[in-house]
């Protein structure tokens, strides 16, 4: 409900029990001049994913899309995504859940079946040459869910942990995000630290390509290192799959 949503300071909440997509109306939000302003949803009837996919959304997930104004330029903004990814991820070990990085911001969680995705998130941006005027990483968890209502592929916190109360654990999102943001060395530690893809053999499409290889580091903004035996490809954007032995 609207109430659970309460956050702390300097948040200011608007809640839908139902709507499109919290990424559309947090924009639509931004571009009117909207500061400080998080959109929630306890469900979703029109959400986005990553490359034009769908993005299920059934009530009692977390559907969270911050405003945010950050003093940078728009080449660095996929460190706000990576630095969303690292604060779900800690928010939801601080819950008892194993979760893990896929390059470069899917939260996964290790299986007996297989990783299962439980985060997945949407960064949205305007801006002028040199800086960014209004950034929405739009975070979409799979909190409260049952497996039935679960995308093939998907988990849910329900499901590894039980439930959360999902304005603690939002609050707790957003403070971490917030907090990373001050540190831009702090969000490639982080993300190394919990990095699944790091060491593993990747298949990495880009638009215009297929790298295959061991994924080595990460490097700013958000860069993969694949070595594949004869050389290092540097990869900035794609759809990453890691590959079994
Ligand atoms: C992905 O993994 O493809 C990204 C999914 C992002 C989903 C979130 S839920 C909140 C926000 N609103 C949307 O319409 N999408 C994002």
């Amino acid at each position: 409900s609207a109430v659970e949503y309460g956050l702390d300071a300097p948040y200011e909440v608007e809640y839908h029990d139902t709507i499109g997509s919290t990424n559309d109306r947090a924009r639509e939000a931004a571009s009117e001049g909207a500061q400080n302003l998080v959109v929630l949803a306890d469900e979703q009837t029109g959400s986005r994913g990553r490359l034009d996919r769908e993005w299920s959304a059934p009530s009692g997930g977390i559907w969270v899309s911050p405003v945010l104004r950050p003093d940078i330029p728009p080449a660095h903004a996929p460190l706000v995504t990576l630095a969303a990814a690292v604060a779900t991820t800690t928010a939801a070990r601080e819950a008892g859940v194993d979760a893990q990085i896929k390059w470069p911001n899917d939260v996964l969680v290790p299986t007996a079946d297989g990783d299962k995705k439980l985060v997945g998130i949407l960064t949205e941006m305007e801006g002028e040459a040199d800086r960014v005027s209004w950034i929405v990483p739009g975070i979409g968890i799979n909190a409260n869910i049952d497996s039935d209502e679960l995308p093939e592929g998907a988990t849910s916190l329900r499901e590894q942990v039980g439930d959360v109360h999902r304005r603690v654990f939002t609050q707790r999102v957003l403070e971490t995000l917030d907090e990373l943001l001050t540190d831009e060395d702090a969000i490639l530690e982080q993300w190394r630290e919990y990095a699944l893809t790091l060491g593993q053999r990747v298949r990495v499409e880009t638009s215009d390509d297929v790298v295959e290889g061991e994924a080595v580091d990460i490097e700013r903004p958000g860069t993969l290192l694949v070595d594949t035996g004869s050389e290092t490809v540097r990869v900035h954007a794609g759809d990453c799959e890691h590959l079994r032995p």
